[in-house]
């Protein structure tokens, strides 16, 4: 397939596809972290050359990504503590007027259709590129894994250490980075917070939560905990770290 790389800002003429495309097949809590939210606005407008589309010949979206830049001294005491905390250390730095050198990516998406078939490795060498042309040096990402909503019991540092017979990380998403010659560094085990109502959580869920305490809601990677006298319920997911040559 043809696809050229697009800036995201650069095509607003495709913003209401891009809603569409990038919004499909996720569980409504995602959509609920309020770190996120606070700082979505500022990530959009100042760093808008590490947020990408690739488009094919009849300007269809066929995958996307975006990321931002941070500083980092390549340690692991040093790595974000997971994507919420990515986002608010790329802005404090920007407000500061520090300089970044590590491009965080912090999502790529692959139109449904067409999963699958590579292209998320595509995504992930543009916006390395876009980060090189920034100069960001070094390439992490807090990796949610795709198959982890199945196994919600399991910690993400024993998760995370899973292979199949030929030695590749079981996640098939974790598998991707890996075979692009990415290392899987450690555990982010406070990469979001998704916070909502009880009521909220409920919707979410599909199902009532009668009682305070700890249930598996589809779509999430580990146990929501719901305490029903605060009327607040939150999970706290865990994400891997991975780090690109
Ligand atoms: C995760 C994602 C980006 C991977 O993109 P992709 O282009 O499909 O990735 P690849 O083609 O490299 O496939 C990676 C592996 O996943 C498998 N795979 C991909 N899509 C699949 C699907 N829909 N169902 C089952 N397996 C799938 C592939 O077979 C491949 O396995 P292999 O290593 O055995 O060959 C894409 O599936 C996606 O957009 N998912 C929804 C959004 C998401 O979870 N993003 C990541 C968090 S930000």
């Amino acid at each position: 397939m043809d696809l050229t790389t697009a800036v995201f800002n650069d095509r607003p003429d495709l913003h209401e596809q891009a809603d569409e495309v990038f919004s499909a097949g996720w569980p409504e809590f995602i959509f609920h972290d309020p770190v996120a939210d606070r700082h979505m606005g500022r990530v959009r407008e100042w760093f808008g050359e590490l947020s990408l589309l690739l488009v094919d010949g009849a300007n269809r979206i066929a995958a996307g990504g975006w990321g931002v830049p941070v500083r980092w001294d390549g340690t692991l005491d040093d790595l974000p503590a997971g994507y919420d905390d990515a986002l608010v250390r790329s802005v404090r730095l920007h407000e500061e007027a520090g300089e970044a050198n590590t491009l965080v990516i912090a999502a790529a998406q692959v139109r449904k259709d067409l999963q699958g078939r590579g292209l998320a490795a595509e995504v992930l060498r543009a916006l390395a590129s876009a980060g090189e042309r920034a100069g960001l040096a070094h390439v992490i990402a807090p990796v949610r894994p795709a198959s982890k909503a199945r196994y919600v019991l399991t910690p993400m540092a024993q998760f995370m250490t899973w292979q199949r017979a030929d030695g590749t990380p079981f996640d098939p998403w974790l598998r991707t980075h890996h075979r692009m010659g990415a290392r899987l560094l450690c555990p982010a085990e406070r990469s979001m917070v998704m916070t909502g109502s009880v009521a909220q959580w409920e919707e979410w869920a599909g199902f009532e939560l009668p009682v305070s305490g700890t249930y598996v809601v589809p779509g999430a990677l580990v146990p929501v905990h719901i305490d029903r006298a605060a009327d607040r319920g939150e999970l706290v997911e865990p994400n891997v770290w991975v780090r690109h040559r």
